[in-house]
């Protein structure tokens, strides 16, 4: 019997991982510099279907963004874009930057350029970036 139907979305997100104290402070620690206003460290996260690789991304990061002002984060699952380029146009638009750039005509370098000359600190989650070769 499904007692939540919530946690069937793709956006739910558990209140507590349970089981997951350790992978929680090691991906903290790649981002805490951000905090101090520094950047953070990429982290790569692997692990088989279900073991909570997204759900695990999707916590700390809405952790630091509860914990810290001027934090945005930025999410895509690559198996719904089509080319890098569309990737990172997603992960854009979802942390609200460069909202004016069309999606057709819009280089890499100027996507690049708009997370360089934004002043909050932005975290991309990158889902399932091995579909991609480059
Ligand atoms: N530590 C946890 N405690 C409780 N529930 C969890 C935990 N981690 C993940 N879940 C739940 O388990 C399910 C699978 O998690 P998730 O989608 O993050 O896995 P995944 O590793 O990204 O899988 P895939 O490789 O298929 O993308 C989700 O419903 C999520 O809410
Ligand atoms: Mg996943």
């Amino acid at each position: 019997m499904i007692l939540d139907a919530r946690a069937l979305r793709d956006a739910f997100l558990p209140q507590e991982l349970y089981h997951r104290n350790n992978e929680i402070g090691h991906i903290s620690s790649c981002l805490r510099p951000i905090q101090d206003d520094l950047s953070g460290e990429h982290a790569l996260i692997t692990g088989p279907s279900g073991a909570g690789k997204t759900t695990l991304a999707r916590y700390v990061s809405q952790q630091l963004e509860t914990q810290t002002l001027g934090v945005r984060t930025g999410y895509v699952n690559c198996m719904s874009a089509n080319t890098t380029t569309g990737a990172v146009h997603t992960l854009l638009r979802d942390a609200r930057v460069g909202l004016d750039l069309p999606r057709d005509s819009t280089a890499r370098s100027e996507y690049f350029e708009r997370v360089r000359t934004t002043d909050d600190q932005l975290v991309f989650i990158v889902d399932e970036v091995d579909i991609f070769d480059d």
